[in-house]
């Protein structure tokens, strides 16, 4: 990939990885950064030998790349993306790391992996990529074809589908109910995520369940798979109106304040706010991940 002023320019993805993801809250930002860390680690935990080539589907910043030179002396990474902007990132970090001969940088689309040779790699790893990707099935066969046999793959991806099947409640019971700061609540989840079953199925974040993504694994031609599904749930500190409103789920989501602004007239900005942001600024609401590991091999 050459470098050129376009791979400087922010996109969705490297403004939501940079800012979007914390709304400009250090304590924020930190508490991500041991989260994430947390992920990766648990990802490459699964991989039972050191291996030689490593390629990660969707790198952004280079959180499983990073976390892989640390732990294996002798790897090199293939960082692939879509995003020119977080490809110019990791490149330029791993300048700073002093890990640049052992990692290079491609710009590729994870249902094809063009420009990576088949059989290539020891391990294929993703970390919150595929969730974004519409055709998951062809981005297992593109993993499975660039594996040599024997080779591994060992992911992580959010399940999005309850908190879409949250935002179809809220509109049931926004109708049954009369309910306007329940119809609000609506507008601003639906607003974020698919809130219809067809949209579900149309969307890449909820266009597939844990069993699904074993399927297309299995589909693909991989065997001797195991899947987690790890569902945490935690208290979410006390934060800032500003931060709060300024961050967003995922990196096609507005942030609320795009959607106050937007979506909703003066008089709902105030019902709305009034209801929400005492409970924001005193820690009161709860939140939770749910992630899906899987890992399983190329016969
Ligand atoms: C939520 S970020 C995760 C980044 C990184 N894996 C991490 O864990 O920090 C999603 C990443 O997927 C990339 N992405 C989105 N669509 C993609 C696609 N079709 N193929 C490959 N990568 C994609 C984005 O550019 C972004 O870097």
């Amino acid at each position: 990939m050459k470098e050129s002023a376009e791979c400087l320019t922010e996109d969705c993805w490297s403004r939501w990885l940079n800012h979007g993801r914390d709304g400009g809250d250090a304590a924020m930002r930190a508490r991500v950064e041991a989260e994430t860390t947390a992920f990766a680690a648990r990802v490459l935990g699964f991989v039972p030998a050191p291996p030689g080539e490593m390629l990660d589907i969707g790198s952004g910043a280079g959180l499983m790349g990073w976390a892989a030179l640390a732990r294996w002396p002798d790897v090199f990474v293939t960082m692939t993306d879509v995003s020119p902007a977080l490809l110019a990132q990791a490149r330029a970090e791993a300048g700073r790391r002093g890990v640049a001969v052992r990692c290079r940088f491609v710009r590729a689309g994870a249902e094809t992996l063009g420009g990576i040779a088949d059989a290539s790699q020891d391990l294929v790893s993703s970390r919150s990529a595929l969730a974004y990707v519409a055709d998951k099935p062809a981005a297992f066969r593109a993993a499975y074809r660039v594996l040599r046999p024997g080779g591994m793959i060992a992911i992580a991806e959010p399940l999005f589908r309850d908190e879409a099947l949250s935002a179809c409640l809220l509109r049931e019971a926004a109708a049954k109910t009369g309910d306007p700061l329940l119809a609000l609540l609506h507008k601003w989840k639906a607003a974020q995520f698919p809130s219809t079953s067809d949209a579900m199925e149309a969307s890449p974040l909820a266009n597939y369940t844990e069993r699904e993504l074993l399927g297309f694994a299995k589909q693909a031609g991989f065997r001797g798979a195991h899947l987690e599904l790890h569902i945490d749930e935690r208290k979410v500190p006390p934060r800032g109106w500003a931060a709060f409103c300024a961050a967003s789920p995922h990196p096609l989501a507005p942030c609320l304040a795009d959607i106050l602004a937007r979506d909703f007239s003066r008089a709902e900005r105030e019902m709305f706010e009034a209801a929400i942001r005492p409970g924001i600024e005193a820690g009161q609401f709860g939140t939770a991940s749910r992630m899906v590991y899987l890992y399983a091999h190329k016969p």
